[in-house]
This record gives C-alpha cells, structure tokens and sequence, in this order.
C-alpha cells in the first residue's frame, strides 16, 4: 500500500531514491529499505521508522552504483520489523524485490517453496516473490518476473533488480499504482508521480498485468502474455515545490489555505454566464448516455463517501435524476439490478482506492455506465472510468483530505448544474448558481480569516474526549465529516450524527463535558436545528455553532459561533466544512499529534 521508487541512469542512485522516498513519507509507512546494483553485486539498507532512521543507518556507507530501488512499506503481513522491510531477497542473495499490495495466495507458494527446501527470513508475504524469480531465473531477468507474476494472485506494485544483471529493473503491476519517468538519460519508476517530479514531467502510466524494464537509456512495457505494448508518454502538470511546505507547519494546514485557488482551479474556464450552463470537456464521451442518465449511483470511500453524499442532495435539488450514494467498500457485495440509463459517479482523490475501483469494475460488468471525479491524473479510477472531470487540486498530501472534499463538492455542483439544465432548471436558476459558485473562493477566503478564532476555540475544548457534530440535509454529511477529521488527526472519539436522529439516541450522551458542534447556516432546515441547539444546551452541553454571518438568534443561545458567507442553501456545505478542518487541525495541534501522518492511516488504501 505504500511507496516505491526506482532510478537507473547515470548519477549515483542512493540520494535519488532517499529524496523520492521522502516524496512519499506523506502517504504513511512503518519501515523503509534501499537495494542498490553496483554493477557487481547488490548493497541494501533497512530500519524501521522514519526515512531519517533508514539515512543514518546507512551513515557514511557509500552504497554506490547506479541503478537502485527503494521502499516505504505500510505492513499488512508481519509486524513493522527491520527482517520484515524490505527489500527482500531469495536465499543466494541473487535477487532483491520491493512490493506494494498483498499476494493473497502467499500461504500456499511459501508452503510449495518450503517443501522444495527454501528457507523464509521475513513473515511477510512479499518473500515468496524473490524467491520464485530466484527459481525462474535463466538469465533473463524480464521474464523470471513474468513467470512470476503468473503464480501471483492478489495485487501487486513490484520492483526487482539481480545481482547479475547490473543496470536493468524490472517493475510490473497488477492492482497496485506504478509509474514510469523518463528522464534525461535515466529512468525512473515510482507508485506516486510525486515522488519523480524533480526529475521529470515525462511519464508512462503501467496497466495492470505488464511489466517494464528500465535501464538508463530504454524502456520496454509488455503484458505478461509477452505481447509488445507501446504507449504514449504523458505531462504531468504537477510541480516539485507543490510537494513542499512553501512555510506552512503542517501540510493539512497548507492544504486548508489552498481552498480557494483549488475551488478556483475546479471551475476555472468552466462557467459560462450567458447560458447559465457549465462547461465540462471530460464527460464528452459520455453526454449523449448522461443526458438520458436516469439513476445515479455515487460511490466512494471515507472523506470521498462524504463528498458523494452531499452530492446525493445537490444532485437531488438541480436534476430530475433518482441518487443514491454507496460506500464503494459495501456496494462491492450488494445484489444490484442496474435499472437502464444508470450511471456511477467514483468519488477519488487518489484514484487508487482498492474499494473504488472494485466498486466500479463491478458497476461496469453490471452495464452501468461510469464516470470518475479523481484528483491525480492517469490514476487507476480515472482510467477506468473513461470519462468525468478531474479536480486539478494539485498532490493532496496530508492524510486528512481537506481541499480535494471541497472541490469534489464543487464538481459535482457544476455537473449537477450542468445537468439540471438540461432537465427543468431555468435560464434564471442557471445564472444565479453559476453566480454564486463564481463567488466561493473569495468567500472561503473570509472563512479562513477566521483561523486565529478557531484556533482559540479548539484551546478552548481540545481536552474534551467525546464530541457530537450535527447537521440537517446537505449539512447531515458535513457533520459526519467533521467528526471524521476530528478522529483522523486527533484521535478525540466523535459522532457525526443527522441532527434529527439526536433524540433517537444520541442526546443520552450530552451533558457538560461533551462539547457538540450545530451545523446551522440559514438554509430551509434553519429553525429545526435551532430547536435542537436548545435541547442540547437544556442539557448544559456546549454547543460550538457554525451559522451565516449576521445570524443573532443562535449567538443568543450557542457558547462559541462561527460565521460563514451567506450562499446558496447547496452550495453551504464548501464552506461550513473548512472551520471544521480547522477546528480538527488545531485541536490536534494542541494535543501535539503527528497530524500529516496520524497514526495507523495510509494516504492511499489500496488494499480491500
Ligand atoms: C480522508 O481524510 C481519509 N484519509 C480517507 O477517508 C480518504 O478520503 C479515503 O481513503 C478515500 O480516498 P480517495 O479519495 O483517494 O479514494
Ligand atoms: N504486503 C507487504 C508487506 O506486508 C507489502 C506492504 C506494502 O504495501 O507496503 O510487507
């Protein structure tokens, strides 16, 4: 599930691939490791903990040589442990491979190469990979892989190098994100494009089930049928310092700030005034199918399941067309008829969710038709989807999702628009939303002055270890949003609850030590959570209230208010969820939590 990153060229590979690895310490990882071909023979490093563990362990060792692999693992299979990092090797120390994913059938292989008489140093289940391309190897280092992979089940992300075979790496994929980066006499190959684009903007996206072999001046994919594959290099248009922190703490904070230039980035070219209509070039493919589209089914996982639901309401309000919105982890094992002209919209920052992507392969053998909003151009659900709108928010690094949430949701309201013009919207309805859309990054930006307030907020109440967050209609999955950044980054217990089922339970739980925050702009659900306001402060609970500026009946009542920018009742929720990412990151500052990378929590889950 984690990182890899590969270089063969000319340079000394050891900084190239340490600097890469850093690219990736964002995504979340337990142990690190580097194999490095000198020509001669094969060096490798492993440690525990932080890539700085991984650099002081190597020291001074020189671990030269040219071309070179190099890993973050997240374990799935063995306990973090310097013997379960990899790199790992076969037993003559011949072959070194690193491995994203998880080979399901690992159980089986290890008993067969035992039985053979192979001895195991790691419990992970990445070994059996280097031992079987040990087995395989006749001197043709391409195709030990592919016999290998033959014998894989499960999903994989692989890199391998062989003592003998100096200046050749073999990468190959099956489910598991690999990149190919082609530089200026070198190569590279990484799971996440970030951590290439220092060296290069060129890339060459793997498919499931092929394999490439890179050395410094060529490149050659095939499938693992050993059919020839020849593809076009793509430009990424991501930038190396889009990967720093530019004098921000924390990446989630910077991310935060980001909120209204990547709003601005979603709609940027897309609004058009005189017809009160959004363009969106990426569901050409698509319009002919998504003008008759009647269902729509929205999946997605966590934070992206989040967004879907608010776009279940948005889509509700400005379309003729029936929602429904599915964890993609769930809808994956649902009987479902897909009535005719359905479509499924994937929710993905990264693109990569295992889930997701089950969800929509399994749509597609269904005869839905699909489409994807997805962040990192190229991604798995973007491919696959074929057609939808890319958010162009630049790397989310931060685990907690902030500003792809926000731009999802401003997605969808344009392709909600776009649609509902089609539909019964008027010319009227059209421009007065494409109004108020064109308005939001400058209204993010007046919520965002509000940080300092916040910040005293969360001093105010960061010791309090059970929160309620509540909110009604388009505000209800804003709730369970908040909640969610509040667990993610600093592990305080939250509910996010629809405020009208707090009297089928919650309400039990108030009282003067749990603080709960009242989503409660002026929208057509106003005076129903102004009566819930009440009874939880008839209960001496706190309520922290998120209202629209001017708002004077809740101040009255509420302990803390936070004002946003008055906006359109579907167009709330961009804004109500960013004092929420704050509250959560600043809460966590207090508690001096490790907020870029919280514990236990990949960037990408791309393992069921
Ligand atoms: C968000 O804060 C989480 N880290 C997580 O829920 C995330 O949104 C989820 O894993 C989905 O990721 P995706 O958007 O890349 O598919
Ligand atoms: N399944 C492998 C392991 O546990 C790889 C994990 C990863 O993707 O980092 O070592």
């Amino acid at each position: 599930m984690c990182g890899i990153v590969c270089y063969v060229g000319e340079r000394e590979a050891k900084g190239i691939l340490l600097e890469g690895l850093k690219r990736l310490e964002y995504r979340g990882y337990d142990s690190a490791g580097v194999a490095i071909q000198n020509g001669s023979g094969v060096h490798f490093e492993r440690a525990v903990g932080r890539i700085a563990d991984l650099e002081r362990k190597i020291g001074t060792r020189p671990l030269d040589g040219t071309a070179g692999i190099a890993h973050t693992r997240w374990a799935t299979h063995g306990e973090p442990s310097e013997a379960n990092a990899h790199p790992h090797r076969d037993r003559d120390g011949n072959v070194f491979v690193i491995h994203n994913g998880i080979i399901e059938n690992y159980r089986a292989l290890k008993k067969k190469l035992e039985g053979r008489g192979v001895s195991f140093r790691s419990e992970t289940d990445t070994e059996v990979i280097a031992h079987l391309v040990a087995l395989h190897f006749e001197g043709d280092l391409c195709e030990a892989v592919r016999k290998t992979m033959l014998q894989l089940e499960g999903t994989f992300g692989i890199a391998v190098i062989h003592r003998q075979v100096p200046g050749k790496i073999v990468v190959a994929r099956r489910g598991s994100p690999l990149i190919i980066g082609i530089g200026e006499n070198c190569h590279l190959a990484a799971s996440d494009v970030s951590a290439m684009v220092r060296h290069t903007n060129k890339v060459v996206h793997l498919l499931d089930n092929e394999l490439a072999v890179l050395s410094s001046d060529e490149f050659s994919i095939s499938t693992v049928q050993a059919t020839p594959i020849e593809r076009v290099t793509e430009t990424v248009d991501w930038q190396a310092d889009d990967a720093e922190l530019n004098g921000f703490p924390h990446f989630m904070l910077k991310e935060i700030f980001e909120q209204p230039e990547t709003v601005r980035n979603a709609i940027r070219g897309r609004l058009d005034y005189s017809e009160g209509i959004p363009r969106l070039g990426g569901i050409a493919p698509v319009w002919e199918g998504l003008k008759q589209c009647r269902h729509l089914v929205i999946v997605g996982c966590g934070t992206s399941y989040y967004a879907g639901f608010v776009g279940r309401y948005i889509f509700e309000k400005l379309t003729d067309i029936d929602v429904t919105v599915e964890l993609a982890s769930e809808f994956r094992y649902r009987r479902i008829n897909f009535a005719p002209n359905t479509f499924v919209l994937a929710l993905s920052q990264s693109g990569e969710t295992a889930d997701t992507l089950a969800a929509i392969r399994e749509a597609r053998r269904k005869g839905a038709s699909l489409m994807g909003v997805v962040n990192v151009v190229g991604s798995s659900i973007a491919r696959e989807a074929g057609a939808g709108v890319y958010n162009h928010a630049g790397p989310e690094i931060g685990v907690a999702s902030t500003k792809i949430f926000t731009s999802q949701l401003t997605i969808m309201s344009l392709l909600a628009l776009l649609l509902g013009r089609h539909h019964s919207l008027s010319l009227t309805e059209g421009i007065e939303a494409i109004r108020a859309v064109d308005a939001l990054p400058g209204q993010i930006s007046r919520v965002l002055s509000l940080a300092h307030a916040i910040e005293a907020m969360a001093e105010k109440y960061h010791l309090k270890s059970n929160w309620l967050f509540l909110g009604r209609k388009y505000n209800y999955p804003i709730a369970m949003e908040g909640a969610l950044k509040l667990k993610e980054i600093s592990y305080i217990h939250a509910e996010g609850y629809a405020a009208g089922e707090m009297k089928h339970g919650p309400i039990a739980l108030v009282n003067p030590d749990m603080p709960t925050v009242a989503i409660a702009p002026q929208d057509s659900v106003y005076e129903k959570m102004v009566s819930n306001i009440q009874e939880i402060k008839s209960r001496r609970g706190p309520v922290i209230a998120l209202v629209t500026e001017g708002d004077e009946e809740i101040r009255e009542i509420a302990d803390d208010v936070i004002e946003i920018p008055r906006t359109l009742e579907f167009l709330y929720p961009i804004l109500s969820v960013i004092p929420l990412q704050l509250l959560a990151y600043y809460c966590a500052k207090f508690l001096h939590r490790d907020i870029d990378k919280p514990r236990n929590l990949a960037k990408s889950v791309t393992v069921e």
